[in-house]
This record gives C-alpha cells, structure tokens and sequence, in this order.
C-alpha cells in the first residue's frame, strides 16, 4: 500500500517537472513535496502505524524518493539560472538601434509674442500688469465713457455674467471684452505719469471665422504725461512693431471711433500672410487691421482721477492673436486656442 504511494508520487513528480518553466513555478513544486505539509512528510506520517520490520525498509524507500526529488529540483534550478543568464547576455543594448523619443514642450506662440513685446516695451519704460478676465461693466464700459445707453456698447458682443451684490450696491459682472478694462484700475492705483502695457485674454460672443475668435488675447498699452502727442504714439508702434518683426512693417492709419479716445484710429498692417495678393485672413484685401488707438478722452482722464487739461495721453490696444497669425504664419486664428496637437507641437523659431 505504502510501496505503491510512493510510486504513484514519483510518477507524478517525473511528470510535473517536465513542465516547469520559472524559479516560482519550481518552488511550488517544492513546496507540494517536500514542505513541512508536502507529500513525503505526509506519507512518513503514515508509516507510524506500520510494523516496525516493514516500517525499516518502506522508510529507507521513502528517503531515497527525498533524496531524489532533491536532487532532481536542485538541477532545475541550475538549469534555470543558466538560461536566465543566456537571456541576458543576449539582451545586451545594441547602441545602433534608434533611441526613444522624448517629447519636450514648447512655448505658446501667443507666450512667445508676448514676452517679446513685454521686453520691448519694458525696455521703453512700460510697466507691465495684469487684469481680471471677469470685470465689472464699469471698468469695461461705463469708466471708459460707454454710458449704459451708448450704442458703443453694441460694438461688443459681450458675455454677462450674474450680478454680484455687496453691503452697498450691485455690480453688472461681464468678461472683459477688451484689455481697455484696466486703464482706469492703472490710473487710480498708479497716478501720472504713466506707462503701462497690459497683455490679456478677452472674450466676445462673436461668431468665429479665419481672423475672428470668441477667445484670443490683446495688448493694452498707454502712456500719460504732460505733453504726449499721436507723434509719440506713431513713433511708440513704429518702433515696437519694426522690432517685433524685425523689420520695417508697413502699416496704415485709418480714422476710427472708440468713445474713450479722441481722435481715434485704426492701423492695418500689410498682410504678410500673402504678401498682399489677397487671402481669407486679410479677407483679400491684402491689408490686415490689427490695433484700435488714440488720444485718451479727457472724461476718461477725469474717472482715473487725473487732470485733463494738465494731462494728455495715448492709448492703444494690439490684437495679438491677429499680430501672432501674421509673424507667424498662422492662416486660421481658430487654431490659437483649438488645441490641436498637430498644431502646438510644430516648434516656432
Ligand atoms: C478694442 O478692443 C479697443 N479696446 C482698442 C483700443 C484701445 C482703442 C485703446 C483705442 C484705445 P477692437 O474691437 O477694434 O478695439 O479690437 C482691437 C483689435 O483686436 C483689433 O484690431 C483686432 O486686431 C483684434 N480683434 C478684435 N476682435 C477680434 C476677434 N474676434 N478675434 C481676434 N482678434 C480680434
């Protein structure tokens, strides 16, 4: 009966082996055998009621069947080990095969326009700030002489947002429409005289198309002192824009209207894009408007607190969505904020 089990438990073992493939499926098979609860301890367990004669013998049997699963397993091991090296010598790293790309980011081409125009104007004595992307209707329009009745206030297509009440009184909240928001918060937080440059994101519900976005950025930029011309701020966008692009550009003036400036302009620049033959940006005309500006509004003075008739000043405001698509080359302003990969990933030099 004893003699038999043992048999069965060689065959099975003879047979199990063969199949092992890894360190820990052999060191199962270690465990079923010969662990403190394996197959051979539990067969000497057995031999204890067996008569002291036979019990010598089926004894002395059944350590042979140890010895030899021991030695059996101990090969395996080896055997393993000596592949497991082989792998590895094989794995050796071929340094002829092509590396892993890394991926590194790169810089916005809005971020990029941007520092260098800040450093430009910074250069020049500007102070750079930054404003609240959800303004009040008065900073937006009222404070830059936009009374509620005034149909200026149809030019922007504006997102209201919900009041907001205080102890006092309640605020109309929007998204700022222009970065002209900040004018009058620089003027009563600073004083004159006064040079500030404001880059920013503005919002219009506006529908969109190659030139137009419902979210791109602008640059505010204004200058007050005694004395301040439109000659200074020719000179100021000249200059900042032959920089920007390294170049003289060609722009024109063309008379404009915004109630907060007087006189007001509007500058275009030469379509780069196409080199002036025409395309969907500059919308064939080969001439692709760029910035609103002019004379501060004496009224607008008045509500930053400063004097009119000591003080003139010179404000415009530079959309630089638009400027980014002409240094660029970037045929659809869409794709400023789309987040398409294929579009962010090409570096720009
Ligand atoms: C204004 O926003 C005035 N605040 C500019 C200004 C400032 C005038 C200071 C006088 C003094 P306007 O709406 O024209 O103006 O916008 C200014 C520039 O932003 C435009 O010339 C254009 O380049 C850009 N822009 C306007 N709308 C869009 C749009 N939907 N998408 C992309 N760029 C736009």
């Amino acid at each position: 009966m004893i003699r038999k089990k043992i048999e069965k438990i060689r065959d099975k073992f003879q047979g199990e082996i063969q199949k092992v493939k890894d360190r820990s499926s052999l060191e199962e098979i270690k465990i079923k055998y010969l662990g403190r609860k394996g197959k051979i301890n539990s067969l000497l367990k057995e031999l204890i009621n067996i008569p002291t004669d036979k019990k010598r013998v089926l004894g002395q049997e059944l350590n042979a069947l140890k010895e030899e699963i021991n030695q059996t397993i101990k090969d395996f091991q080896e055997k393993i080990l000596t592949r497991e090296i082989q792998e590895k010598e094989n794995q050796k790293i071929n340094l002829t095969l092509p590396g892993k790309k890394v991926r590194v980011g790169c810089l916005h081409p809005i971020t990029r326009l941007h520092s260098q125009i800040e450093n430009i104007f910074r250069s020049m004595g500007f102070l750079i700030l930054d404003g609240p992307e959800i303004e009040s209707d008065y900073y937006n329009f009222t404070a830059l002489n936009i009374p509620e009745w005034h149909p200026a206030r149809e030019m922007h297509d504006t997102f209201y947002l919900e009041n907001y009440q205080d102890k006092k009184r309640s605020y109309q909240l929007l998204l700022r429409t222009h970065t002209s928001s900040m004018q009058i918060r620089a003027m009563k937080k600073y004083g004159v005289p006064l040079a500030v440059l404001v880059p920013g994101r503005v919002f219009r519900y506006e529908a969109t198309d190659a030139r137009h976005e419902n979210t791109f950025y602008q640059i505010e930029g204004f200058l007050i002192d005694r004395g301040i011309t439109i000659a200074n701020l020719i000179g100021i966008l000249k200059t900042a824009l032959s920089q920007i692009f390294n170049q003289q550009v060609k722009i024109r003036l063309r008379p404009g209207y915004f109630p907060f400036t007087e006189p007001s302009f509007e500058v275009d620049m030469f379509c780069y894009l196409c080199q002036g033959k025409g395309c969907s940006v500059c919308e064939n005309k080969g001439w692709l408007e760029i910035l609103g500006c002019g004379m501060i509004h004496p009224n607008v003075l008045k509500n930053g607190g400063i004097d009119a008739k000591e003080y003139t000043g010179f404000a415009f405001g530079l959309g630089s969505s638009r400027l980014a698509q002409l240094k660029y080359g970037i045929n659809d302003a869409r794709l400023i904020l789309g987040g398409d990969l294929r579009f962010l990933r090409q570096e720009i030099l």
